[in-house]
């Protein structure tokens, strides 16, 4: 009876033991698997483009599909920056020294985004898009909402887990457009202009370089699927309407006398060419990223990404 029960005790401790490591191994997966599957350093690189060729609708007969690629030379360099800045804060709560090198280069890469897109943005003001006050009032509403608001202590930790949390949900959708990108050669088909196409191939390309970083950020100072979640539907149900928004707005503030059909029209056209993405996106991709074994490394392989990198003539241009 008592060799029974000490077996017993024996197997429950041994079960036990192996519950815990699995446990643990679960909580650890997010930071050490992208180490083992993309051990790839993420760096920013140098690029230059060269906007002065471009015209006002750079997708030839596709002005609503124009306005929304336009969104990304608006909104996105203001958001980038407050993500680049909340990566750079959460740098000294980074000990493994793998994932510190990861941030830094995201930081980099980011701030490399935002600069080019800006740049595109000055280009098509020269030509007649004035969103000058638009942008100025997103970049003003991203440092109301998205910055550090002065705080100290337990608060500024809290606001920095929480802004992580967005920031990897955000992360989520622009890796997901980035693979988009990459293979809409629809784009090529239509005559998209070669510097935009470059740009937001480039762009998109690293977006799904560096998809991990962020929430490997994100699992290392807070982890809590709870948070993780909450901000990921957060930053779903923001993006969605910013984007409607800023399109609107771009679409009415172009001076051109034809702009073709009823935007209407033109917005269910191109989505059903795959001239866009299906705005759908935004609800289609909530399950796979809240499953909680979710990572970002499952979104599918980077080797097209990567090959674009190493023959994109504006990265192919740094000195
Ligand atoms: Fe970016
Ligand atoms: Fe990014």
């Amino acid at each position: 009876m008592q060799h029974i029960l000490s077996n017993c005790c024996c197997n429950i401790a041994i079960q036990f033991v192996a519950l815990y490591v699995r446990g643990m191994v679960e909580k650890l997966g997010a930071t050490e698997r992208p180490y083992c599957n993309e051990a790839h350093a993420i760096h920013a690189r140098d690029v230059h483009f060269d906007f002065s060729s471009v015209p006002m609708h750079y997708i030839p007969g596709e002005v609503l599909a124009t306005h929304i690629v336009n969104v990304m030379h608006l909104v996105l360099p203001e958001g980038e920056r407050a993500m680049a800045m909340a990566l750079a804060e959460a740098l000294p709560h980074i000990d493994d020294p793998r994932l510190r090198e990861e941030v830094q280069g995201f930081v980099g890469q980011e701030t490399m985004h935002a600069n080019s897109h800006d740049q595109a943005r000055q280009h098509l003001q020269s030509i007649g898009l004035d969103a000058e006050g638009y942008v100025a009032k997103i970049a003003w509403l991203i440092d109301r909402i998205l910055g550090d608001h002065g705080l100290t202590g337990r608060a500024k930790e809290e606001w920095l887990k929480e802004r992580l949390g967005l920031f990897a949900g955000m992360e989520h959708f622009t890796a997901v457009l980035g693979e988009w990108l990459l293979n809409a050669d629809i784009l090529e088909e239509k005559g998209m202009h070669p510097t935009m196409l470059d740009l937001i191939r480039w762009h998109g390309a690293e977006e799904v370089e560096h998809r991990s970083v962020v929430f490997d950020a994100f699992m290392y100072v807070d982890g809590s699927y709870a948070r993780r979640a909450r901000t990921a539907i957060l930053a779903a149900a923001t993006l969605l309407p910013v984007f409607i928004v800023s399109t609107a707005y771009l679409y009415g503030k172009d001076p051109s006398t034809d702009k073709g059909r009823f935007w209407g029209w033109q917005f269910v056209s191109a989505t059903a060419r795959g001239v866009i993405p299906s705005f759908t996106t935004f609800f289609t991709e909530m399950p796979r990223y809240l499953r909680p074994g979710f990572h970002p490394t499952q979104l599918g392989t980077m080797d097209k990404a990567i090959r674009y990198l190493a023959h994109s003539p504006a990265a192919r241009s740094q000195s």
